[in-house]
């Protein structure tokens, strides 16, 4: 089975890595439906897909929620009869040293980065494992790979999810169940994650080493489609995705 036909279930839909993946997946024969918070971007979004004649539907999600997880997983099998994969993608980046205490905004990395990972694994977990087949996605960061100063609880995010996709893959071997995983590492992406850094010195050091290298989130969509369409024997599961100038 490849892209085409799967039901596929994106969170962080509505802007920068989501949205592009959505537009691939859904263009190479996907129906994927959207989730995240802001409605208005999520409805032009599967308008535009509908329009160039793919198959989406979306819903209102805010993946700190179970509950909101749970109703956008069993809404992609009420429109579409199934789910195949989800791709936990939802972000954000308020970067910061430590020492600024931005206490606040550690929780909310965690709540979001971490937290709604786990709610979209629980959210499909019972029905992959019975239907012996499914594919968890998730966007980490190189900074899920390595250290960053001003990333350190970003950073501690994106290294836990990074765990808790190989222990999915490899408890799922174990158990027979056939889930794959698949972990994102992105670097300099051009989307809109640094509207999210409220640390004035941190956000002028990003923009400019985005706007000097940073590439659009296409690569990144290119990525997750491969990862798809790989036949189901097949687990291909860490993909770092660099700009080429980026050191
Ligand atoms: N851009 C990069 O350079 C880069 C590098 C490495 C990793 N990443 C990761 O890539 C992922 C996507 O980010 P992006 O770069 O595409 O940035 P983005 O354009 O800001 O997209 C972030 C998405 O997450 C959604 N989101 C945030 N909080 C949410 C919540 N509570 N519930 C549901 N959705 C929520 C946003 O939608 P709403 O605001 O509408 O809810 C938006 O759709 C993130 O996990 C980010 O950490 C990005």
């Amino acid at each position: 089975m490849s892209t085409q036909n799967k039901v596929i279930v994106i969170t962080g839909a509505s802007s920068g890595i989501g949205e592009a993946s959505a537009k691939l997946l859904a263009k190479n024969g996907a129906k994927v439906v959207l989730g995240a918070r802001r409605e208005s971007r999520l409805q032009t979004i599967v308008n535009d897909i509908k329009q160039a004649g793919g198959q989406a539907d979306y819903r209102v999600t805010d993946v700190t929620k179970p509950d909101d997880l749970k109703a956008l997983v069993a809404q992609a099998k009420a429109t579409f009869g199934g789910i195949d994969v989800i791709f936990n993608n939802a972000g954000i980046m308020p970067s910061s040293p430590i020492s600024a205490l931005h206490i606040d905004e550690w929780n909310a990395m965690i709540d979001i980065n971490l937290k709604g990972v786990l709610n979209g694994v629980a959210a499909v977990m019972p029905d992959f494992t019975t239907q012996k087949h499914g594919q968890i996605i998730t966007t980490s960061s190189v900074a899920g790979i390595k250290s960053f100063p001003g990333a350190g609880v970003y950073g501690a995010t994106k290294f836990a999810v990074r765990n808790l996709m190989e222990v999915i893959r490899m408890e799922s071997a174990q158990e027979g169940t056939n889930i794959r995983t698949a972990t994102l590492y992105p670097a300099a992406i051009n989307t809109e994650l640094l509207h999210t850094i409220s640390d004035q010195a941190t956000r002028s050091g990003m923009d400019q080493l985005y706007d000097s290298v940073g590439i659009t989130p296409d690569a990144v969509a290119r990525v997750v489609n491969f990862a798809v369409d790989q036949p189901e024997e097949v687990n291909v599961n860490e993909f770092t995705i660099y700009p080429t100038k980026q050191a």
